[in-house]
């Protein structure tokens, strides 16, 4: 499919077929989708939850807006993005310990200087722990876009979905525990048939009121 065909295909599933699930290699694909977003600094700085059985859907469903139940109870697979609560020491010391391990630094300067130019970064975008999440959650919404683009190039549907309360499922999956807290979440998955949305054409804002040609 042209980039041009998945534009203008995809859209926001609204009702999935329960009996299909994903292979493996999808699996693994959307997964990677997930992990090679970029982030600025390559700060990376989430953990996504993919739920795939019952037992784990049924967990968040309370946590779930009533609209959304279906959605996340009859997809395949249901993405919860979760950002770190904040930017740890040990946080930074493990992107800088990865990327030299992935070969990034020529010198110990380049290191250095790599490390220095995040710190920088993460100090301007943390002026108060809100100011900082949000700026993770940004960061979140990024990969996001990468896993809706990809599923409906892999010839997957797929739902964005911000109907639910981040507090209710923070305790559900137990984040707090583990510094996390919920960002968003996605169904992926294979629509049903009696999906309306799969019908309708897509709306959108003319080119000239949304983009300028300078
Ligand atoms: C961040 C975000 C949150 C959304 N939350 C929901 C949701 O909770 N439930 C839902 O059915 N659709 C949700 N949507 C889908 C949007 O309504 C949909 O993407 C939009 O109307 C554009 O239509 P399209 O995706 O079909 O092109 C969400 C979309 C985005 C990007």
């Amino acid at each position: 499919m042209s980039i041009d065909q998945v534009l203008r295909t995809r859209y926001a599933s609204k009702l999935y077929d329960e009996t299909k699930t994903l292979t493996a290699e999808q699996e693994q694909q959307l997964f990677d989708l997930l992990r090679y977003s970029p982030s600025s600094v390559n700060s990376q700085p989430w953990h996504f939850f993919a739920l795939v059985s019952s037992e784990a859907k049924e967990k968040i469903l309370p946590a779930v807006t009533e609209a959304n139940h279906n959605k996340i109870k009859k997809s395949a697979m249901v993405v919860v993005f979760t950002t770190h609560t904040e930017i740890t020491e040990a946080h930074l010391k493990n992107l800088l310990a990865q990327e030299k391990q992935d070969g990034r630094f020529a010198s110990e300067e380049q290191e250095q200087n790599q490390d220095k130019g995040r710190r920088y970064f993460v100090n301007r975008n943390s002026n108060t722990p809100e100011q900082q999440r949000d700026w993770m959650a940004r960061q979140a919404y990024i990969s996001l876009g990468f896993l809706l683009l990809g599923a409906a190039s892999m010839g997957l549907d797929a739902t964005p979905i911000e109907g639910f309360f981040a507090d209710k499922l923070d305790s559900a999956l137990g984040l707090e525990e583990k510094q996390l807290t919920s960002v968003v979440l996605a169904a992926v998955g294979y629509h049903d048939g009696n999906d309306f949305n799969a019908k309708l054409p897509k709306s959108r804002l003319p080119q000239e009121q949304v983009i300028t040609r300078l």
